[in-house]
């Protein structure tokens, strides 16, 4: 009987702290500042991917959430599939006569996603990761999450933070080879495990502007990006850093929502200007600065941190000691849920139902 060449992958979405907008290079997908994120690590907010590899298959396809979805020559995810079967060819099939000329033969891929794709909730981010795991595994590579990450940066440039969990950053690097642009971790999950994640979706809807178009027009059009990325970034990646090393909460939270804030400040600084919040996202930003505004004043420190990337979606960061007080508050300010809010979700809490 012949043999199935055939693997399965997931990988989760990761939200941005330090946000990633602009590239300076579009095909290769190089940013003009370095990002960092949390990549979500429960079931929610997952993409999965099969893929396989046959002699029969006439053309590479794919299926995304059971539809056929195209592959454009010259495209990313064309871009995604050669580099992968490059990497194959050279560190498996180039030392290893035996091996199989598995990168001869064309792929189909079928990648799910259990959540409402392009609504802001980073689904290229998950997509893209799970399809470079789903052919490293089928291919057989030992490359490390980084090298995987220079291939998954080139569908969708948040993807190369989904190769690692915990907290990741990618290192804008500086060679036009786009070769030192990669993911690193910064400090894997159980360095932090207090710190968890809910996401409010006030909007399933797909974008009004994707972050292609979107962030070109920026890089084009705006003077405040420009000041972002020299005076501003730079000092955030490493105080962040400092921040998560250090389990420090209060430095995190100020820091994740400054730059959440600049990045929109960015959008609305971008001609035409780009609005991703909207009435509910910004309630719920003055919900969470009044919530530690009081926690403060009674002497406490910071309980909450907000970020929103490019849609009306809220992710509130918190540590999991304040999350059920956080998740109280927000159910009893938006009671007309689950019209405001299609969904609720506590992630990375062990026991979300019991919230
Ligand atoms: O990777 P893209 O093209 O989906 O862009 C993601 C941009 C933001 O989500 C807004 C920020 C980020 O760093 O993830």
């Amino acid at each position: 009987m012949a043999t199935i060449y055939q693997a399965t992958a997931s990988a989760p979405v990761n939200i941005a702290v330090i946000k990633y907008w602009g590239k300076r290079d579009t095909k290769l997908i190089l940013p003009t500042n370095s990002s960092l994120s949390v990549t979500l690590d429960q079931d929610h907010l997952r993409s999965t991917t099969t893929a396989r590899a046959d002699a029969s298959f006439e053309q590479d396809q794919l299926w995304l959430n059971g539809k056929v979805d195209e592959i454009k020559a010259g495209g990313r995810l064309a871009t995604c599939i050669a580099e992968m079967k490059r990497l194959r060819k050279e560190t498996v099939e180039a030392k290893d006569p035996n091996a199989p000329k598995l990168s001869s033969y064309k792929v189909h891929i079928a990648s799910y996603n259990n959540f409402p794709t392009a609504a802001g909730l980073a689904s290229s981010a998950s997509g893209f990761a799970a399809l470079v795991a789903s052919l490293a595994q089928l291919y057989n590579l030992t490359v490390s999450p980084s090298i995987l990450s220079l291939i998954a940066r080139q569908g969708s440039g948040s993807a190369c933070r989904s190769l690692f969990g915990g907290f990741v950053a990618w290192q804008m690097g500086s060679d036009p080879s786009g070769n030192d642009s990669l993911a690193v971790e910064v400090a894997p999950r159980e360095h932090w495990p207090q710190m968890q994640a809910l996401i409010c979706v006030v909007s399933d809807d797909k974008k009004g502007t994707s972050s292609t178009s979107g962030m070109q027009r920026t890089v084009e059009t705006s003077a405040l990006l420009q000041h972002r990325i020299k005076h501003v970034v730079p000092e955030r990646m490493a105080a962040i850093s400092k921040a998560i090393l250090a389990r420090d909460f209060d430095t995190f939270a100020t820091i994740t929502m400054a730059d959440s804030n600049q990045f929109h400040a960015v959008a609305l600084d971008t001609e035409p200007p780009i609005f991703y919040m909207n009435d509910v996202s910004r309630s719920i930003i003055a919900l969470i600065v009044e919530y530690n505004r009081v926690s403060i004043a009674a002497g406490g420190g910071y309980k909450a941190a907000y970020t929103y990337d490019a849609g009306p979606n809220a992710v509130i960061y918190a540590l999991e000691e304040n999350l059920k007080e956080i998740l109280q508050l927000v159910i009893s300010y938006f009671p007309q849920r689950p019209s405001e809010f299609k969904d609720v979700l506590g992630l990375f809490s062990k026991n979300t139902t019991d919230i």
